[in-house]
């Protein structure tokens, strides 16, 4: 059979993106806007967006960067903090401005210190999640420093998904970048009815922990959840290309300036927006699924969020490129590499 040299496919979303503000925005937004549709806007600014007020600016702020006629559509969460205000969080989703609340644990990750303390005291908010259907967006690790930094992730399934899913059973969740083959069949075991979704990134089904030390210590390979063993990341590249509606694509694209990076305590977050789709596309081409990248990429998420499919097309065409070596002050996933795929300038804006 000869190879697949050309793909189109119905206009993708990510469902899980940092865009950072003022400067840095500026420089990001556009490799976001020309592969995606609508992006899950992640919520950890400084100060984090907890607010209506606050999103519909920060809104705004996005909005009137993207060129005209680019179809492209932001779509706002807000952040969870131990007083969270489950009415303020009920009238932004009520007037559709916030999709979704996103829970960070205090301290596990980048802007997060004014995270969630202990999830017994937002019981409140998960009360009024369930009774709206609007889902809780979860970065799903432990912060006990007690627990080997490999194991956060499988360690926060047991303690905290697993008992919260039990006492609120008709929470809706997404697992925010699954890193591990336990997150995948613990989605599995609870993926019925469409009431546990998770997001997959691109930097994790392309590499393992190996690339965090190669050749000595890797700071533009640091993210978090941090890459696990090469057998996880088969697990995820099985999750990912099977098909399965709990499964879509979410970048947890996470640019930094490359003084935070390169550095003594550099911060976690891998850059993959420039070439965000054609690095998934790789990896379904490895796998011989190029025939299930749509579903995952363009038609899972919609599905669990309950959100139309979009209109048009992208085409992307086996031709090799080099990845720039900063964006910005931002150094890209794979700077000065070469990406196999290439994205056709200009998405079809209309109806396949
Ligand atoms: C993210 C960031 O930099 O905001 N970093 C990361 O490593 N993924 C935060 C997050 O999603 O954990
Ligand atoms: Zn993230």
């Amino acid at each position: 059979m000869s190879p697949i040299n050309s793909l189109t496919l119905r206009r993708p979303d990510d469902w899980h993106l940092h865009l950072r503000d003022g400067a840095l925005l500026r420089a990001v937004l556009p490799a976001t806007v020309e592969r995606f549709a609508r992006a899950i806007v992640m919520p950890n600014l400084r100060p984090p967006v907890t607010t209506r007020a606050e999103a519909a600016a920060y809104r705004d702020r996005i909005l009137a960067l993207v060129p005209p006629g680019a179809g492209f559509q932001p779509l706002m969460t807000c952040y969870a903090t131990d007083d969270i205000d489950a009415g303020q969080v009920e009238a932004g989703w009520r007037e559709g401005l916030f999709v979704a609340v996103k829970l960070y644990p205090a301290h596990a990750t980048t802007n997060s210190d004014h995270g969630v303390t202990d999830p017994a005291r937002i019981r409140p908010l998960l009360e009024r999640l369930q009774r709206l259907g609007m889902p809780l967006l979860v970065h799903g690790e432990v912060t006990d420093p007690e627990i080997d930094i490999f194991d956060r992730e499988a360690v926060f399934l047991e303690r905290v998904l697993a008992p919260m899913l039990a006492e609120f059973p008709a929470l809706r969740v997404v697992l925010e970048h699954v890193t591990t083959a336990e997150a995948v069949a613990f989605v599995r075991a609870h993926a019925a009815g469409g009431r546990l979704g998770a997001t997959i990134t691109a930097h994790h089904l392309l590499i393992n922990r190996n690339a965090l030390f190669a050749g000595g210590l890797r700071p533009h390979a640091y993210c978090l959840p941090v890459a696990k063993r090469e057998r996880h990341r088969q697990a995820l590249i099985g999750a990912a290309t099977s098909g399965e509606p709990a499964f879509f694509l979410g970048t947890d694209s996470a640019p930094h300036p490359v003084a935070a990076k390169e550095s003594a305590c550099g911060c976690a977050g891998l850059f993959t927006a420039p070439a965000a789709l054609e690095l998934y596309v790789e990896v379904f081409d490895r796998a011989g699924a190029l025939d299930r990248l749509e579903t995952f990429a363009s038609l899972n998420g919609p599905r669990f969020y309950r959100l139309p499919v979009n209109d048009g097309t992208v085409t992307l065409e086996r031709a090799a490129w080099r990845m720039a070596e900063v964006v910005g002050d931002v150094v890209p996933f794979r700077a000065g590499e070469t990406i196999a795929w290439r994205l056709v300038p200009g998405a079809s804006l209309e109806t396949p």
